[in-house]
């Protein structure tokens, strides 16, 4: 019997107590190992609960209790996650966890100090929720070179944009849907201003590439700017908008990685997952393109893959995991404004000829794109690629001839 301990009983620790206890059996069958759940960490009261018997308000319960030998960290936040999972490796146990912001912040520190006790720090959950990504990307894609990493990776924004694209309902409103059905997170801020997917697409990167990619790294911009008339153009040009998270390697060995909304072909494999659905695209130099999809947060898909993570600490206690990452540094990144990709314009202007005009000489092969009921005043065009400088060069150009931009979005090449 292996003792395990759960730290928090929030939506994701209920889960897993749930999973543990309710798949002894299977779980058991499958992985040799018979789990108990000797601990529930957690400050509130449940008296209620079928485990009520199990809870502690107290930390050192945990720590100090050598039968327990991994710990389910799913409190979510860095403090105290981060003190606590640190003090768990310490002392020699394995740690799982669903917490990206954990694992965006300190990772490559909790890696280091698990590789020096010979114990495993395990994370499958934190991207995709239960869409298994971490250990295919560490193990099943090993062989290759991964060329770029594109995601959606956040289900509260993906399902306010697919609201926004099929139903014409406002940012605002499809928002508040999203909150009343328990998809956003506490504070909207993280998923909406594009956080959430930064920590998500800064543990891929690190794990694709072998060294920390911090959250502060990286140019992130969230889904509150985008528009219905910018999500009527996308449908004009032939695709959809999307939040996406993404990271390729550069020639000079420099990454370029962001999170912004970017105009999506219709034909891409991304540009079909909708609602609160979580998509992660891999290139890589031997696969090509591999695409993994499904339920990108929730109680039991997250549970599910923080499970699997103490299933394979279980088969793992004597001989560690190899999950590791170096740490990294701002260098590591090409500096968003040298990178180089086209995007959509639009704009208004009283003279709406001339400023089209100035427009197609400014940007020498640029594309209008015509949308149906437009202002009368607006008009769109997509630029080719130009580096964020230089096309910032040319917009400040326009606008200096009386022309108001609206909107700047990047195109997927995906
Ligand atoms: N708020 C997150 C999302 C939860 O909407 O994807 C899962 O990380």
């Amino acid at each position: 019997m292996v003792q395990v301990a759960v730290m928090g009983y929030g939506v994701v620790g209920s889960g897993v107590v749930e999973v543990i206890m309710n798949h002894r059996d299977g779980i058991m069958k499958r992985s040799d190992a018979e789990l108990n759940v000797k601990y529930i960490l957690d400050i509130r009261e449940f008296p209620d609960s079928p485990y009520a018997e199990k809870f502690t308000k107290n930390f050192d319960d945990i720590l100090n209790d050598d039968e327990v030998k991994v710990v389910a960290e799913v409190m979510g936040g860095v403090h105290p996650a981060y003190d606590f999972t640190k003090a768990c490796l310490l002392a020699g146990k394995s740690v799982v966890t669903s917490n990206k912001e954990l694992v965006a912040t300190k990772g490559a520190e909790l890696l280091e100090i698990a590789r020096q006790k010979n114990v495993n720090y395990l994370f499958e959950a934190s991207v995709g929720g239960g869409i298994p990504i971490i250990r295919p990307i560490g193990l099943c894609l090993a062989a290759n070179e991964v060329i770029e990493v594109a995601g959606i990776l956040n289900g509260t924004t993906n399902y306010i944009l697919t609201k926004m694209i099929k139903e014409g309902v406002s940012f605002e409103d499809a928002l508040r849907t999203a909150q009343q059905l328990g998809y956003a997170e506490r504070n909207p801020a993280a998923d909406v201003e594009g956080h959430d997917a930064c920590r998500k697409i800064c543990i891929l990167a690190s794990l694709c590439y072998g060294k920390h990619i911090y959250p502060e790294f990286v140019h992130t911009v969230g889904i509150t700017g985008i528009t219905l008339e910018d999500v009527s153009y996308a449908s004009s040009w032939g695709g959809v908008i999307k939040l996406i998270g993404q990271v390729s390697k550069l020639d000079d060995g420099t990454l370029d990685i962001t999170v912004e909304p970017m105009f999506i072909e219709r034909s891409s494999q991304l540009a079909g997952i909708d609602d609160v659905f979580n998509g992660i695209l891999v290139r890589g130099d031997a696969t090509g393109d591999v695409v993994f999809y499904g339920k990108g947060a929730g109680k039991l898909p997250t549970a599910s893959a923080v499970v699997a993570d103490i299933i394979d600490c279980v088969q793992h206690l004597k001989d560690r995991k190899f999950v590791f990452w170096e740490d990294g540094n701002a260098s590591l990144v090409k500096p968003y404004e040298e990178t180089v990709f086209p995007v959509f314009v639009r704009a208004v202007s009283d003279d709406k000829k001339a400023a089209s005009a100035k427009a197609a000489e400014l940007f020498p092969g640029m594309k209008p794109v015509v949308r149906p009921d437009a202002a009368e005043n607006e008009f769109a065009f997509v630029t080719g690629k130009m580096t964020v400088a230089d096309r910032n060069k040319l917009l400040e150009e326009l606008k200096a001839s009386g022309t108001e931009i609206k909107s700047v979005i990047r195109i997927a090449d995906l």
